[in-house]
């Protein structure tokens, strides 16, 4: 019997989530799959809100932000009466495989329909690069660039002006976005989750670049969830020269046609997704792994301890 591929996109969207979906569809179509595109993630599952794809459904997207098969956040999924309609919705047209592009919440949704039957393969796309599994997450190399772009900008007039810029990224309790951008834009400081938040060492080492090392500006930039960026700019305005202003990028950083790195990625791992599938593996998770794509069983995954790039971290404080 022909087997039936069907593939969705979940939690927040990530630039190459649209790649990944094309890579999908045409690795399936190309290997004798049949493929469906389903919409608004778990939701659009569970209502039976799918359509059948054909190689012209894909076209024209590998560079497009966002995803054509919409998303949605779905913490009902986890009921077990909600997973059965959603089985009983693929059986309708056969559908015996699921590629879910999502993040962790995502695979936990795939893990909980593999054990009742159905192939899962889950593909990682979000920004915040905090997927377990895989080095880079589709989607984080376009967002770090949207926020250089920012910084860049943000910087011209921070030295105008003797001011202090802080810039709060997002990342979900995965410092990732904030580590690689103030490497990349040559902040003054980092504030991270790994590393926490330390109001009063803040103010000693912008005083610091300021009296010692006479920066006539300064980049600090902090990973949201962790402190309210406005008050941290008065503090900084009240006790040292600078005069501080606050920036929150916000979702702009999830918008934007996804960089080469993305579109690459989701290219690589939408095509290997299919590749596992077709000789006959199921819950796993698809990686990249010092430039290797790789497949972990999702369980194994999930609990696996998200390391923090210490050394890339160090290295940070050794070039401020
Ligand atoms: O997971 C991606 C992400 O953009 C996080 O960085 C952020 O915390 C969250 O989603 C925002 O969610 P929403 O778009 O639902 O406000």
């Amino acid at each position: 019997m022909k087997r039936t591929i069907g593939i969705m996109t979940s939690g927040g969207d990530a630039p190459g989530m649209n790649a990944a979906i094309r890579a999908v569809a045409r690795s399936g179509l190309a290997r004798g799959f049949e493929v469906y595109g389903i919409m608004d993630g778990f939701k659009g599952l569970v209502e039976g809100n799918y359509y059948k794809m054909n190689k012209g459904s894909v076209s024209d997207i590998l560079f497009k932000g966002g995803t054509i098969l919409g998303t949605a956040r779905m913490p009902q999924f986890i009921d077990d009466d909600v997973q059965h309609e959603a089985i009983a919705q693929m059986e309708k047209v056969g559908m015996d495989s699921l590629v879910v592009i999502g993040g962790d919440g995502s695979y936990r949704g795939a893990g909980a329909l593999c054990k009742k039957g159905i192939s899962c393969i889950g593909i990682p796309g979000t920004i915040d690069n905090d997927c377990p599994g895989t080095d880079f997450t589709i989607g984080f190399h376009t967002a770090l660039q949207t926020i250089l772009d920012a910084v860049d900008k943000l910087r011209d007039t921070s030295a105008s002006h003797h001011r202090c810029s802080v810039v709060e990224v997002m990342g979900n309790h995965c410092g990732d976005l904030a580590l690689y951008s103030a490497i990349c834009c040559g902040a003054e400081i980092a504030i991270t989750p790994e590393v926490g938040f330390d109001q009063a060492e803040v103010i000693a080492r912008l005083k610091h670049f300021d009296e010692i090392k006479k920066h006539r500006h300064a980049i600090v930039i902090v990973s949201e969830k962790l402190t309210d960026v406005e008050k941290l700019s008065e503090i900084i305005s009240r006790e040292t020269s600078f005069a501080g202003r606050a920036t929150v990028l916000g979702h702009i950083q999830r918008g934007g046609s996804p960089v080469a790195a993305d579109r690459l990625l989701a290219s690589r791992i939408g095509d290997y997704a299919v590749e596992v599938l077709a000789n006959g593996g199921s819950n796993r998770c698809i990686g990249i792994r010092n430039d290797e794509i790789v497949s972990t069983p999702i369980a194994e995954a999930l609990i696996q301890p998200r390391e923090f790039k210490q050394d890339l971290y160090t290295m940070f404080e050794r070039l401020a």
